[in-house]
């Protein structure tokens, strides 16, 4: 849809209005009320008590360019160029996977582990491999020390350097709204471990990773918003799909402190072969934890003391 061919002037003088134009080229309210509410400079939550208020000639503009993109296939997240993921409002585009709801859970599950291993061990040393825009190393930074009542040191790291430039411009919004959380946070480069300083070798706390886990063929049976915009290598990482959580199981362990735990997200149909495969490695009190959907999520996995 090229913006320029609709009469917005006739179509949409109203919030409202507008939420109804955008809608026919989108297909979805719901997607028509979040470009709106971006392209209004309104909040989501606050659109439904302006419907009736005017809308400007640039909003109206920006609202069907907008929805020319979704129309045209790309992800929404990419579109409005921002995303929310639990406390925080992040940057989103094409240089790294779109935050998902399972991920939000995920954090969750590492929280948990993060209050226990607080009770046992200072600092905590958490590492966020494959952190993408940030989202998993920046929540726990965020919410893992209230009151920093918690000496906690987060590593966010990824083998893509796009996906890191992303990552820093999150850390910088986070340095803004809460310098404290944001000083918690060393950005790194390189794949998996590697991109760990060495003396960091036995003495990490929390592991914690949403890494590429689809399988090359089910790459090609993938939505093609998702398999025509997010970036191959946040979504494969070989042809079996569990390639990067073999690693991240297999050398984990030797950078965990003991009684360390790894935190992985995972396909449900992975969670058989990598509890056996962290079983088989030496962790102990190895579970399988359910997304918010009922499915098999999270790999949750301890170094033992001996
Ligand atoms: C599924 S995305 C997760 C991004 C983010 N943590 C999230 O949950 O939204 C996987 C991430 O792993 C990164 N990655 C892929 N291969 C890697 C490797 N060999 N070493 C480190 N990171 C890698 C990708 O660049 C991508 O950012």
């Amino acid at each position: 849809v090229n913006p320029a061919d609709l009469d917005h002037g006739v179509t949409a003088e109203t919030v409202g209005q507008l939420i109804a134009t955008v809608a026919t080229v989108v297909h979805s309210e719901s997607v028509s009320r979040w470009i709106v509410a971006h392209a209004a400079g309104i909040t989501p939550g606050a659109l439904l008590t302006k419907l009736d208020d005017p809308v400007s000639d640039t909003a109206v503009d920006g609202a069907l360019a907008l929805a020319a993109r979704c129309q045209a296939g790309e992800p929404l997240q990419y579109v409005l160029g921002e995303w929310s993921f639990r406390r925080l409002e992040v940057s989103v585009d094409r240089r790294a996977l779109v935050p998902r709801p399972e991920t939000e859970h995920v954090v969750d599950i590492a929280l948990e582990e993060l209050h226990q291993l607080a009770r046992m061990t200072a600092p905590v040393i958490v590492a966020d491999l494959g952190t993408g825009s940030g989202v998993i190393a920046l929540s726990l930074a965020l919410e893992g020390s209230e009151n920093d009542t918690i000496d906690l040191q987060v590593w966010a790291t990824d083998a893509s350097p796009s996906a890191l430039e992303l990552a820093r411009v999150n850390l910088g919004a986070l340095a803004t709204s809460h310098p404290s959380a944001a000083a918690r946070v060393t950005v790194a480069e390189g794949t998996w471990f590697d991109a760990l300083p060495p003396t960091l070798t036995g003495r990490v706390s929390l592991v914690v990773s949403n890494p590429p886990y689809v399988s090359a063929a089910e790459w090609t049976g993938l939505d093609p918003v998702v398999r025509d915009h997010e970036p191959r290598t946040a979504l494969v990482p070989g042809p079996t799909g569990t390639e990067a959580l073999d690693v991240l199981i297999d050398e984990g362990r030797r950078w965990l402190i003991p009684g360390g735990r790894l935190v992985l997200e995972m396909a449900p149909h992975q969670a058989g072969a990598l509890r056996a495969r962290a079983t088989a490695a030496g962790y102990v009190d190895v579970r399988v934890r359910p997304d918010l959907t009922g499915r098999d999520r999270t790999l949750v996995a301890t170094r033992p003391h001996v």
